[in-house]
């Protein structure tokens, strides 16, 4: 079993990633923490334990950071998420709350709880991580990987032409990460725009799991047209199930070891580009078996409920 920690700002494909980890039979999931990207941190944090209800899973959540370690706080995604995060479906209250130790703290001890175990797998802005890193100097070492969805080594960006989403939201948090010695394995645009979904995709997974699968199905319109506007791709990319994937199925992708760092200010903010400064080299995910990753990702949804 893989004791795995997904760090989220739900979000339509952050609630893809956390229903599969929910239904793959090879994930103990230990807890969910939270952070702005998509949304604010408050929405991302009733969000997660939506999910957790609706999906019938008891695990903590723990609240995260409201804002990234430099830049200034910026305006969440609404035109590719919704305001509220998941598309056109209206909010609604958790009847749960987070637990009491903010997401930093929460990582460091499950971290220190099950040293050399543990794989975090955040698939939003990495805040959260590098406040880790910075609080507990052991961090780094107890966990076993770091699982990131965010970057891109040679696929361009997808917020500006040269970065991805989640790194250019925290560019000095990624640095921090990337610095920092832990196993770090990148799951970036260049796989994560070989792996994609389309309307006829969800609408199986709704018939055959109407519930769950019926919920994702509806988040999924208001994704796929961002998809359809933007017009490069066919399909929308399953970004953050693609990052929980590789979590488990590690053989499913194609590694290049590089010592990644991140470019933080310029005309080139937020892009991740192969350094020779010294550092620990990273593990990037350059391909993938894209049809293997969506038929686990379909299969293992349309068996939820
Ligand atoms: C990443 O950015 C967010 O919009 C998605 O949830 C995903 O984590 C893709 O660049
Ligand atoms: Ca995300």
């Amino acid at each position: 079993m893989t004791k795995l920690i997904i760090d989220t700002d739900p979000g339509i494909d952050d609630a893809m990633a956390i229903f599969y980890a929910a239904a793959a039979p090879e994930i103990e999931l230990l807890g969910l923490t939270t952070i702005f990207g998509n949304v604010t941190t408050a929405i991302a944090t009733r969000n997660a334990l939506r999910l957790l209800e609706a999906a019938g899973i008891d695990t903590p959540v723990a609240r995260g950071a409201e804002k990234p370690l430099m830049m200034p706080p910026f305006t969440p995604s609404a035109h590719v998420h919704g305001d509220e995060g998941f598309g056109d479906i209206p909010p609604a209250d958790p009847t749960g709350q987070p637990v009491q130790e903010d997401a930093a703290d929460f990582l460091c001890r499950m971290a220190r709880e099950h040293k050399g175990e543990l794989v975090i797998c955040p698939i939003g802005p990495l805040t959260n991580i590098a406040h880790a890193i910075q609080r507990d100097p052991d961090f780094a070492s107890n966990v076993a990987r770091i699982v990131i969805m965010g970057g891109s080594l040679e696929e361009g960006g997808n917020i500006t032409p040269h970065a991805e989403a989640n790194i250019y939201h925290d560019p000095h948090a990624a640095e921090v990460l990337f610095a920092s010695g832990a196993r770090v394995e990148m799951v970036g645009l260049d796989v994560t725009h070989r792996v994609l979904c389309t309307e006829s995709d969800f609408e199986s997974v709704a018939a055959k799991a109407p519930d769950l699968g019926g919920m994702l199905q509806e988040m999924s319109h208001y994704y796929l047209a961002f998809y359809r506007s933007v017009g490069k791709l066919d399909g929308c990319s399953l970004h953050d199930p693609a990052a929980v994937i590789a979590c488990t199925h590690p053989h499913l992708f194609g590694l290049r070891e590089v010592p990644v760092a991140v470019i933080c200010e310029g005309e080139e903010i937020g892009k991740t580009a192969v350094t020779n400064d010294g550092r620990t080299a990273i593990h990037v995910c350059m391909t993938v078996d894209g049809p293997a990753v969506k038929s686990l990702f379909l299969e293992r949804l349309a068996a939820l409920n």
